[in-house]
């Protein structure tokens, strides 16, 4: 599928984007974040969400997709800290290159660069989606604090991490193709087909992620593999693992979980990987990756669009179930 007719004009106003010059500890750092590549999904869901009601996507919605995919990377900056990450696409995290607190307050004037971002939303839409797009910043900021809190709880169930995913993952697919949709002029049952449909592939997307995190390729991945068990993050691999583990199993599970030690790791995350190969953990998210692309493909039968301009948002779905990176 080749989206590069969607993907041009984003690359190219995020390469025109100014977003201040002094103190430069201050700006340099978005400029390197948002220079540094990254698949550009988010965008691409507004621009296609809008692609499907109107020809005027690109004017109706090309700065409103940026300042999405601006959010995005401010959450990216903040997460970074959060989980401790030293790699990001393949380079050094903001936090490592400076510091925290560079991270922390380049971040804080990227949400508000978002924002701006949206001020030339037309007037009749413009207070229904900044009251949309702050209810989808405050839930990924909820997900965030709940994938912190589990890190250091013992049980946490199946469907808590569900949640936990939709929220700091998932709302914000949902949100981008529904921004789209309704600068495109989608009826409102069409645009809330279309942000389930974003929901239903964030779901899938941030369990590949997971899945990625542990059998990825670390080249290719851009972070650093492994990262997730060495933090004890409650994974959808880590709970089925437990869920299903014999009594040596668990004990292994349970005996690395909370010994967090860079001497070791490597051993852990070794010794963590192994446990889910015997328990063929890999196939088994992938089984649910797929239940929620088939749920989400429901979501797009229902939507009154061309077929050909659908088959698009299919494509892409498709593409991020699959992806190395
Ligand atoms: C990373 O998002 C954070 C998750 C929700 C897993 P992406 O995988 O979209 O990151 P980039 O922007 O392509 O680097
Ligand atoms: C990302 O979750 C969620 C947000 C950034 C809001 P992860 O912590 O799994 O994302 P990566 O793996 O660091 O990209
Ligand atoms: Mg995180
Ligand atoms: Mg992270
Ligand atoms: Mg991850």
């Amino acid at each position: 599928m080749d989206l590069s007719r969607f993907l041009t004009p984003i690359t190219r106003a995020l390469a025109a984007e100014q977003y201040g010059t002094e103190p430069p500890e201050l700006y340099e750092p978005i400029r390197y974040s948002m220079s540094m590549g990254g698949k550009r999904i988010r965008p691409l869901l507004t621009l296609l969400g809008a692609h499907l009601y109107s020809d005027h996507w690109e004017q109706q919605a090309l700065k409103p997709a940026l300042a999405v995919e601006v959010f995005h990377n401010f959450t990216l900056l903040h997460d970074d800290i959060m989980d401790q990450a030293p790699l990001r696409r393949g380079q050094p995290t903001v936090h490592v290159k400076w510091n925290p607190n560079v991270a922390i307050l380049s971040g804080d004037v990227m949400l508000v660069r978002a924002y701006e971002l949206l001020f030339d939303i037309e007037p009749s839409l413009l207070r229904e989606v900044l009251q949309r797009f702050s209810q989808t910043a405050a839930e990924v900021c909820e997900g965030q604090q709940l994938d912190m809190n589990f890190e250091t709880r013992a049980q946490v169930s199946i469907a808590q991490y569900l949640d936990m995913i939709r929220l700091k993952t998932a709302v914000l697919l949902g949100f981008a193709l529904e921004l789209g949709a309704r600068l495109g002029g989608a009826s409102a049952a069409d645009a809330d087909h279309l942000r389930r449909f974003g929901v239903d592939i964030g779901l899938a997307f941030q369990l590949r992620d997971d899945l990625l995190d542990v059998y990825g390729d670390a080249a290719t991945f851009g972070k650093r593999v492994g990262g997730d068990i060495v933090s004890d993050k409650k994974t959808y691999l880590l709970l089925t693992a437990l869920e299903s583990a014999n009594e040596a199993q668990e004990a292994t599970l349970r005996q690395w979980m909370g010994q967090n030690a860079p001497e070791t790791a490597e051993a852990k995350v070794a010794a963590v990987t192994a446990v889910y190969d015997e328990l063929s953990i890999r196939p088994r998210t992938e089984a649910l990756i797929n239940y929620y692309f088939q749920d989400a493909l429901a979501h797009l039968d229902a939507v009154q669009a061309p077929a050909d301009r659908k088959a698009l948002l299919r494509g892409l779905a498709l593409q991020l179930m699959e992806r190395e990176n």
